[in-house]
């Protein structure tokens, strides 16, 4: 999705809330502390890079990339570098890093592979790879309790969206993929969870803006009629869903 749309800042506050405790919670429990350098890759909004400069503190240094940095620019200066970056195709920003992650990222890149190998070069031994991906086949409702007709719609509509990410080169089973992928990539005492809400606000929010993103899509491609879209949405605003997201994995693995 473009970043530049007005509501890719309204999604990325949303992903913030829904997520945000989920990685920092990984992040400490990897022992990301003052001094230490980090590279944030794919980092959208502001949030995770802020969150990681308070970590490190003055003595340490946190890289934010994105292939659009829309929504990070005027958090640069002190600690936090932010810089236009494909991880698929440009090479790692200079260093060795103690921690590197990507949230939401690898799903929607192309090349996967080639950017997990330039990640895992990016670390110093010992370094830790953080990485966190969607698995929407593995949970693939919006509305998991489909109680009526408004909670049909709503996972027909996402039936859609998984139509179009899947379009565009998405891999809807990737999030499962991760332990398997760091082993293979040569890290050690490699783990993973997954989270996802059942219901919350912050749900909402970001169905909204997503649909509001990709409905000329939807429409175009006769996946969904302009009159479900706005039918959908009044039931997203009155709050008489409980709208899930896929399930985050996050896995973590250690540079020997
Ligand atoms: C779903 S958003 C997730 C943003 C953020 N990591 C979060 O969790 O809130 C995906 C982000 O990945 C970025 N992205 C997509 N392909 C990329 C690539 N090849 N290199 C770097 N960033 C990429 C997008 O621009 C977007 O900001």
């Amino acid at each position: 999705m473009d970043n530049r749309q007005s509501e890719a800042g309204v999604r990325f506050g949303a992903l913030a809330e829904l997520f945000d405790p989920v990685t920092f919670r990984h992040v400490d429990r990897l022992g990301i502390g003052a001094g230490m350098r980090c590279w944030e890759v794919g980092a959208g909004g502001p949030s995770v890079p802020l969150g990681l400069a308070e970590r490190v503190g003055p003595t340490g240094s946190v890289v934010a990339t994105d292939i659009d940095v829309s929504w990070t620019h005027g958090i640069e200066g002190g600690v936090i570098e932010v810089h236009t970056h494909d991880v698929a195709g440009d090479p790692p920003p200079a260093g060795s890093f103690d921690l590197v992650h990507a949230r939401l990222v690898l799903v929607h890149v192309a090349d996967r592979a080639e950017a997990l190998r330039r990640m895992v070069r990016a670390l110093r031994p010992g370094g830790w790879l953080l990485l966190e991906d969607a698995d929407p086949a593995l949970q693939p409702l919006l509305c998991p309790d489909e109680s009526g007709p408004e909670q049909q719609l709503a996972n027909r509509l996402r039936a859609g969206f998984r139509t179009l990410m899947a379009g565009r080169g998405a891999d809807l089973s990737y999030g499962r993929t991760l332990p398997r992928v760091l082993r293979g990539a040569g890290l050690a005492d490699v783990e993973a969870d997954a989270y996802f809400p059942i219901t919350s606000p912050a749900c909402a929010v970001l169905e909204e803006a997503t649909v509001r993103q990709i409905r000329h899509l939807l429409v175009e491609q006769g996946l969904a009629t302009d009159e479900e879209i706005e039918r959908h949405l009044a039931s997203v605003t009155s709050g008489r869903l409980d709208l899930a997201t896929a399930p985050m994995i996050s896995t973590w693995g250690r540079k020997p």
